[in-house]
């Protein structure tokens, strides 16, 4: 916090995609830091994968896999990098990022910009720790089902587990992926494409509890080995900030309860047949630990660390592992879902 601080006024002087640029630069010189030691009543163990803490960094900080290590050296349990497509892309014209300040909020349209499957690729090769890859479909693909294929096998070579993004809502039609027919060809189409590293699917947080059923039914059906719940939204509860009306995925504390709600839609909808990654407007140990008790066997965090700090994974971390000890528990995995 203390350093945080005083960066922080620094990088909201700039317009946020400027900071966000300058900060992944500054990681990039920045002496890689071994990872923390954190308490042994964090580790977990999910879809085979054992993790040091269950917070990890949600994807689309570190789209091209240029930081994950610096990032782990937080105290982050896993680093999710991308999401990257088959070919590089521009994405949407800027201004395409907003923070929201009075709202602890952040709306971003950004598209997908990022560099390609070769240059994660290549970075990832010498990359160590818990690393996931997020990927997804070019936007003028014509077979985007072959784009998700292509990200699951390239990318199990040099990932700890796969997760396929079918709910950005910044590539037009994207989201359609997790209607019936369609989701269940692309889950085929993965079952066929996949090697044994897990695969992880990425959901929104705008969906129903038919929406949960069907998608359990189908992701457990085709082998899916986690669900991540979820993505920004593009409802808009009340907000404050002058950037409110802009286009875009809405994430940070305005998410929080849209997406609590819909992950219990998925416990609800699972009764824990497959583990689920609780995501969305997570900003303090508490916020982690009701996600964890509401059935999240991770959660994952981007938009609270850029008004807290990366700091925050250690806090949470620390917070979760006194909040494990109060309740009598020996591990984090005991807390799971016991809402
Ligand atoms: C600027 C920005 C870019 C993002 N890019 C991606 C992305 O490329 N792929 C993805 O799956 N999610 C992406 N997300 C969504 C986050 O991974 C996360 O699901 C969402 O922000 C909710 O968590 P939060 O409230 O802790 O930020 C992005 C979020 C932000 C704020």
């Amino acid at each position: 916090m203390p350093i945080y601080s005083l960066f922080r006024p620094l990088a909201f002087a700039l317009d946020a995609e400027t900071a966000h640029r300058a900060t992944i630069r500054a990681l990039k010189l920045a002496p890689k830091r071994k990872p923390p030691r954190l308490p042994a009543s964090l580790r977990t163990t999910v879809a085979g994968l054992e993790f040091t803490s269950p917070v990890g960094l949600a994807a689309g900080f570190d789209k091209d896999a240029e930081v994950p290590e610096q990032m782990l050296g937080f105290g982050f349990g896993f680093v999710e990098v991308g999401t990257v497509t088959p070919r590089a892309q521009a994405g949407n014209p800027r201004p395409r990022l907003f923070r929201l300040v009075e709202d602890r909020a952040v709306i971003n349209r950004m598209g997908f910009n990022n560099a390609g499957h070769s240059a994660a690729f290549d970075r990832l090769r010498r990359a160590h720790g818990r690393i996931g890859v997020n990927v997804g479909a070019n936007k003028d693909s014509r077979d985007r089902i072959a784009d998700y294929m292509e990200g699951v096998r390239r990318m199990s070579a040099v990932a700890d587990y796969v997760t396929v993004n079918i709910s950005s809502p910044n590539t037009p039609g994207l989201r359609g992926l997790q209607d019936k027919g369609a989701l269940d060809d692309l889950l085929a189409a993965i079952e066929d494409a996949r090697t044994d590293k897990p695969i992880f699917l990425k959901v929104a947080p705008d969906l129903g509890e038919d929406d949960a059923e069907r998608i359990v039914r189908s992701a457990i059906d085709h082998g899916i080995d986690a669900l991540i719940v979820g993505n920004t939204t593009v409802s808009r509860p009340p907000l404050r900030s002058a950037h409110a009306a802009e286009e875009g995925g809405l994430s940070g504390e305005p998410l929080n309860t849209l997406a609590l709600a819909t992950l219990r839609l998925f416990r609800s909808a699972s009764g824990g047949e497959i583990p689920l990654i609780g995501v969305g407007g997570i900003a303090t140990a508490d916020d982690a630990w009701e996600r964890i008790r509401a059935g999240a066997s991770l959660v994952q965090l981007y938009s609270a660390m850029v008004y807290e700090g990366p700091g925050i994974a250690r806090r949470i971390a620390t917070g979760l592992a006194e909040r494990v000890e109060r309740a009598g528990l020996n591990n984090i995995a005991e807390a799971v879902g016991t809402e």
